[in-house]
């Protein structure tokens, strides 16, 4: 997501820190910043990339600072959004990755004690709340403070006249790089490497002194804590992708945060209606292109079940094909990018039809943003990889948080239902982990598919877009062609397409299709097709029936569709890892599409 840099040091921190930053441009922002402390605390931002604002940099000199590339979450982006934030004072300069959830109740109370906010963010609450505590000492400053912040982070802290740099963590990474007579702190291992290779990871809770000849890190009890530093060996390439070998399998690996703060940003107001605050809607429709249109399905199956609604789900592209319909729906538009040409060619029509809109998008600031009436962002950080993975999953969750948000707003679920939903929605960071535990298993089924020229994916209600999602994902990226199909409409064609060389994937949850998905196996099993199913834990009896199960943890059929997605995407991925191809950038095929 943000990216951050501190130095501390004899040299002219400002080319440190804008060397490094540069490092982390790779992230994806909308807006960079600086700040140098000298006798006082000099501070330049701007929208945009960083030549933009190294461009009117004045030359500040001193030899600490911290910088910021920001990927707008809480506030558009802009200049005055941008970090680092300064104190009323001018005393202490911050910046921060991760979300401060109780930020709005902090600003509320300090803006009755006299601070002046000069942006919509929540990290200046941090500043903020900082100041409230300090009378000379930084880091005891910050110690309270952090004991009032709900949420994630990654803060660097400097202060006016002092060579120290102080850092905290929650859930955001951060990592000191060691110099003689200096040192570092970085977001990402990518920004020191020039500099440094002897670094030390900063654990959760932790909060971190630096000056240029000291390291001291102290727990969550305030004891110190001694850490041995590590030598990096990976190049600034590797070092990018987290030491994966693509940014495809990292993002793979970023869902559970992706959940986690899709969630965090989000959950309260499906109670609070800080989101569709007005339901006078009597129907809804879902519209999207590519793996989005895969979630609008998927969404289409949980806002029945959840809000007793009707919906449909369109491709954007066909959209405006249709005709006004008597009553108007709520149109959702899914776009990751918040770019795709024939979406937002669909949220214009359907202001012109006169319907309400909602876009669920990755990206703060994006030109869906600016169609709509309603904005609903999914917090799954930047996505580098063409093949979405991590933004699909951040859209389930953001699907199934309408849809209840709408099922308790239309009165078609209770309270009590709601709270089970919530803690059961708070487990899927774990389950997914568990997925991800066992991606070798997933790598050696790939057997069944390297060599295939056609897989088909099948399955049923709720996992039948899945099944649609995972075809995709497999032909986009290793160019084998792949079909999704609902189980039932086997035996209207494809069936004859069926034999010992072409592969099934099969999905079989434990719902009211479980039977039914058995006896599609045995249809294709009669045709000599191979079929690889994957089931809940502990379902021995798809062993009886398939060529080889894969395991996903066992969880309400509802929520299947998390972690076998994540279970596909695997799949797809180390399939196109062993045929060699160009998994990041497939060809003919753009992140973005812009062109309708
Ligand atoms: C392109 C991308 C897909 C994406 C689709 C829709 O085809 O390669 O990964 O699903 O566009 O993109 P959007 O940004 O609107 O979700």
């Amino acid at each position: 997501m943000c990216g951050i840099v501190g130095y501390t040091g004899t040299r002219q921190a400002v080319d440190v820190l804008l060397d490094s930053l540069k490092k982390l441009e790779y992230r994806g922002y909308d807006s960079a910043g600086v700040a140098i402390v000298d006798q006082s605390i000099q501070l330049h931002k701007d929208k945009g990339v960083i030549a933009n604002m190294e461009s009117t940099l004045p030359r500040f000199t001193g030899g600490v600072g911290v910088a910021h590339t920001r990927w707008a979450t809480c506030g558009r982006p802009s200049k005055e959004n941008a970090h680092p934030f300064i104190d009323c004072s001018g005393n202490l300069a911050l910046v921060h990755n991760g979300i401060i959830e109780n930020y709005m109740e902090l600003k509320r109370q300090l803006i009755a004690e006299g601070h002046k906010f000069t942006s919509d963010t929540d990290t200046e609450i941090l500043v903020h709340l900082i100041e409230r505590h300090y009378t000379g000492d930084a880091l005891e400053a910050l110690n309270q403070a952090l004991k009032e912040v709900k949420g994630t982070y990654a803060l660097v802290l400097v202060q006016k006249g002092s060579d120290h740099i102080y850092a905290a963590r929650r859930e955001n990474p951060l990592v000191i790089g060691l110099g003689v007579g200096e040192n570092f702190i970085a977001s990402d291992v990518t920004a020191l490497l020039d500099y440094t290779n002897k670094v030390i990871y900063v654990m959760d809770g932790e909060v971190v002194d630096l000056s240029p000849s000291k390291v001291t890190i102290y727990d969550s009890n305030g004891s110190v804590v001694n850490r041995k530093p590590e030598v990096i060996t990976w190049s600034a390439e590797d070092a990018q992708k987290g030491g994966f070998e693509h940014f495809m399998l990292k993002e793979i690996f970023e869902v559970p945060s992706a959940i986690h703060n899709t969630l965090l940003g989000n959950l309260d107001g499906v109670e609070d209606g800080t989101f569709l605050t007005n339901v006078d809607f009597n129907s809804v429709k879902i519209v999207a292109c590519g793996t989005s249109h895969h979630a609008a399905m998927v969404g289409r199956y949980l806002i029945e079940r959840l809000a007793k609604l009707p919906v449909s789900a369109e491709l954007a592209s066909e959209y405006r094909y249709g005709e006004k319909a008597k009553e108007c729906p709520l149109v959702i538009l899914i776009t990751q990018s918040g770019e795709t040409a024939d979406t937002l060619a669909a949220a214009r029509e359907a202001k012109r039809r006169g319907c309400r809109t909602l876009a669920i998008t990755n990206v703060v600031g994006s030109t869906i943003t600016r169609e709509v009436d309603e904005v609903f962002y999914t917090r799954a950080g930047p996505e580098i990889g063409v093949a979405a993975t991590k933004t699909f999953i951040a859209q389930l969750i953001a699907l199934y948080l309408i849809a209840m948000r709408l099922g308790y707003a239309k009165k078609s679920m209770s309270h009590d239902s709601l709270r089970t939903m919530r803690n059961e929605m708070m487990s899927l960071p774990q389950v997914v982990r568990r997925v991800l535990d066992n991606a070798d298993q997933v790598e050696q089924a790939t057997d069944m598919l390297v060599s295939a020229r056609d897989v088909f994916f099948l399955g049923r209600n709720i996992n039948y877009p899945v099944m649609l999602e995972g075809a995709l994902k497999l032909k986009e990226i290793s160019y084998i062609h792949a079909e999704g199909y609902a189980a039932g409409e086997m035996k209207h064609g494809p069936l004859a397409l069926i034999d010992a060389s072409t592969p099934i994937v099969a999905t079989v949850v434990r719902d009211q299709t479980y039977e039914k998905m058995l006896s599609n196996i045995s249809e294709v099993q009669a045709r000599e097709g191979l079929v690889l199913a994957i089931g809940g834990e502990g379902d021995a009896e798809l062993e009886q029936v398939a060529h080889k199960v894969l395991y996903v943890p066992g969880v309400p059929a509802l929520y299947s569709p998390v972690p076998i997605s994540v279970l596909l995407q695997l799949l797809a991925y180390y399939t196109a890892k062993r045929k060699g191809c160009s998994i990041d950038k497939p060809k003919n095929l753009a992140k973005s599409v812009t062109v309708d």
